[in-house]
């Protein structure tokens, strides 16, 4: 019983994951997106379902299938994630991996856009609603931890130190994609919270995802 409960510390608790990229339809045949591969987010999602916890993966497009034990909601746009991610609320932790695109396309054309002698086309961009900053401020249905991921290739510190009071959240796990991380089975990460900011060693996906969710655990649990 002792170690039962030792192994699964976020037994009762809800977890929201956002993994993957999003797609923006251009037309019906094109779109805007991202080499997001969801391998973080979901080895998150993993991590914490193995710690106990009820967890809902919220995923743009990936070719990965869901942990076990993990609810997924598959989307496409920004604004599916968005909505899908408040309707999980109220959640104790989220976990914002995914890589949203910042821009979706104005007017996304009902037919295939062709090509045509005047000249290619000329696509008007309007932002996309920040799930994030929408899930930090979401009034009495704030999860106790919320989690940003940015990934910066300079000043990582003082990037995700500005996101992570822009956004209202709690930490934010900063990624320095200098070198290779999109795809890839490694990370170097550094965790920034309002206190200071812990560089990690460089360890798999898997590992990283293991570490956040214990110290999600220990947080959550005292
Ligand atoms: N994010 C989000 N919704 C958006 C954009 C970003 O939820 N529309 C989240 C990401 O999932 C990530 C964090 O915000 O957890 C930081 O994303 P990032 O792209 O680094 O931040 P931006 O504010 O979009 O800044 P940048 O101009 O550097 O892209
Ligand atoms: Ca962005």
């Amino acid at each position: 019983l002792l170690a039962g409960a030792a192994g699964r510390p976020l037994k009762g608790k809800r977890a929201l994951v956002t993994a993957g990229p999003t797609f923006e339809p251009i037309d019906p045949v094109r779109g805007l997106t991202n080499r997001s591969s969801g391998k973080q987010g979901y080895a998150i999602a993993a991590a914490l379902a193995d710690l106990g916890a009820e967890v809902t993966l919220v995923s743009g497009p990936t070719a990965l299938s869901a942990p076990p034990g993990v609810t997924r909601v598959d989307v496409e746009t920004a604004a599916e994630m968005h909505a899908a991610s408040m309707s999980t609320l109220p959640v104790d932790v989220a976990v914002m991996t995914a890589a949203v695109a910042d821009w979706r396309v104005d007017d996304v054309a009902s037919g295939k856009i062709k090509k045509a002698p005047g000249g290619p086309p000329m696509l008007s961009l309007i932002e996309n609603p920040d799930i994030l900053a929408s899930v930090s401020s979401a009034k009495s249905k704030r999860p106790r931890l919320v989690i940003g991921f940015a990934a910066e290739t300079s000043d990582l510190e003082a990037q995700a130190r500005a996101k992570l009071s822009r956004k209202g959240c709690d930490w934010i796990v900063g990624n320095d994609v200098s070198d290779e991380v999109f795809g890839s089975d490694g990370n170097a990460v550094t965790l920034i919270t309002r206190g200071g900011a812990k560089a990690w060693p460089r360890q798999s996906k898997a590992a990283v995802a293991r570490a956040l969710a214990a110290r999600i655990a220990e947080t959550l649990t005292d």
